[in-house]
Order: structure tokens, then C-alpha cells, then sequence
């Protein structure tokens, strides 16, 4: 059974009722896919479509993201784990691999944090374990008195910029453009409040060394925001990884060059679940 673009299914969190938006498609062993800031579950449109054959693909709205409620108080990367969980919980899956681009992948770490027993497999892509450094804080309280001030249109058009890599910027520009269409018009609170959160994020580098599952740790070549040695440094300290490297993509590397993205996560996943499907 293939089920399609589910939307506002309502779970239960310790912060209380919220609706969540997610896509949920295809068969086989669940795998799990968190998306970046500010973008939401609309940007793993072509991995979903690329793995849904050999598995049920789960693509969660982060809470004021997409079709997902509005945060209402602070949030942490706890607590957005904890709504991915309960959806997860809400529908019916005890145990999946997870995978997270960038914000994604901070999320990641943190479900990892609260339940390492539900994940069968990790795949981190444009990400990286350490807190944001005080200069990196001071460019988050920078965006979000930005936002505060003028609204989130700008800045958000001078991020989506920043998301690629030179070679996407100069030879296909219409990604930025469909970047900024998947981004949309997120309220300004949910920005905020997710730039705050990931500034104050914790280190997750100490659980690195204690992941018992098999790795996937993806960079776009060309990524500055989280560049290609933060990958290697996970790659290094993971028990069981393997680094892939996309030449001519960004920190979207999986919407740069979706088709090496969406082979190095089936390659990746079908060696680990031969029997998946
Ligand atoms: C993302 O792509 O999720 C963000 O760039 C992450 C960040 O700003 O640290």
C-alpha cells in the first residue's frame, strides 16, 4: 500500500496537543527524514519519490514548519525531537532509520539522545555535531532582530542564497528559486524561534563515539555552512560510518544534486536492509 501526503495528523507531546504535517510513502523499513531550516518536509520531495519502492519514507514538518502547528513557547532541539517522536509514536513506528539534513541532523542527534534503541540506522547530511560557536550566536541574535524589524522576506532570500554551493549559484539558478518556493512564507515565530533554538543547541559530540548503528554521513563539496570537515570529523569519531562526498553541491545537497543525494542513501540503506521491501 503506498499512502500519500498525509496532513495534519494530530499527536500528543509533553508541550501538549499540536497538529503535525508529514508525508508518509511506500513500503519496507521506515526511514525517517528531518528536514533543514526554514525549509520543511516538501524539500525531500525527490528522495521520497527515489526510495519509497524499498521504503516507507517518513518526512515530518518541524513544529511551525509547514503544515505544523506554530510554536507557542521556546523550543529546543530536544523538543523538536520529542514532536518527531510522537508522531512517530502516533503512527505506530517503534523503530526506524533516521535521517536529517543540517537542522535535521541536530534534530537527528537529539532523538538519538532521548531514544538511541528506536534508530536503526543514522544518516546525517550537511550537518554537524558541535554547538554554534559565540560568533556563530551573535549571526543568529543578528537574523533574528533582523526578522523582528523588517519581516522574514529579505532574510530569507539571502539565506536561500547562501544554502548553495558556487557551482549551483552560477550553472543552475533555478534551485535558489525552488528553494525559496519550498521555503514559502514561514511566520516570523517560527524563525525566530528556531534560530533561537538552534543557537543554544548542546553538544553532540559526546554521544558520537556511542552510536551502535551504521552511519551515513553526507556533504556537498561545496557546503560553508557546515563544511565538508564537520563531516569528516563525525565520519572519524562514528563507530560504524562512511563519508560521502557530492562534488558541485552546497549545503542542499540533497536538492543540488538530488539524483548522487538520493544513490549514496540507497546505496547506503539497501546494503544495510537487504531485505527491506
Ligand atoms: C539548516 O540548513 O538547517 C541551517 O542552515 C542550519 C544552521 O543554520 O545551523
Amino acid at each position: 500500500m503506498v499512502v500519500t501526503r498525509q496532513r495534519g495528523w494530530r499527536v500528543h507531546t509533553e508541550a501538549g496537543g499540536i497538529r503535525m504535517g508529514y508525508d508518509m510513502e511506500g513500503n519496507g523499513t521506515p526511514l525517517v527524514l528531518l528536514h533543514g531550516f526554514p525549509l520543511n518536509r516538501a524539500m525531500w520531495r525527490v528522495q521520497v519519490a527515489g526510495l519509497r519502492d524499498r521504503f516507507t519514507v517518513i518526512a515530518p514538518d518541524f513544529r511551525g514548519f509547514g503544515d505544523s502547528e506554530i510554536p507557542r513557547n521556546p523550543m529546543s532541539m530536544d523538543a523538536y525531537a520529542q514532536d518527531v517522536l510522537a508522531l512517530l509514536d502516533a503512527l505506530g513506528c517503534p523503530r526506524f532509520a533516521l535521517g536529517g539534513l543540517s537542522m535535521g541532523g541536530y534534530v537527528a542527534f537529539r532523538v538519538m539522545a532521548l531514544a538511541p534503541h528506536r534508530v536503526c540506522a543514522l544518516l546525517i547530511a550537511d550537518s554537524r555535531a558541535e554547538p554554534d560557536t559565540e560568533e556563530g550566536r551573535q549571526r543568529r541574535r543578528a537574523a533574528i532582530a533582523r526578522i523582528e524589524n523588517e519581516g522574514p522576506a529579505g532574510y530569507l532570500e539571502d539565506f536561500a542564497g547562501q544554502l548553495v554551493g558556487p557551482t549551483t549559484r552560477s550553472q543552475r539558478p533555478g534551485v535558489v528559486q525552488a528553494i525559496l518556493e519550498i521555503i514559502g512564507t514561514p511566520p516570523a515565530r517560527s524563525l525566530t524561534t528556531a534560530l533561537s533554538a538552534m543557537a543554544s543547541r548542546p553538544d553532540s559530540r559526546p554521544l558520537l563515539g556511542d552510536v551502535n548503528v551504521p552511519a551515513l554521513v553526507i556533504v556537498g563539496e561545496e557546503d560553508t555552512l557546515t563544511p565538508p570537515e564537520a563531516a569528516e570529523a563525525m565520519a572519524a569519531v562514528l563507530p560504524d560510518a562512511r563519508l560521502v562526498r557530492i562534488p558541485a553541491a552546497g549545503h542542499m545537497s540533497n536538492l543540488e544534486a538530488p539524483e548522487a543525494f538520493t544513490r549514496a542513501v540507497r546505496e547506503f540503506l539497501t546494503a544495510e536492509f537487504p531485505t527491506a521491501g
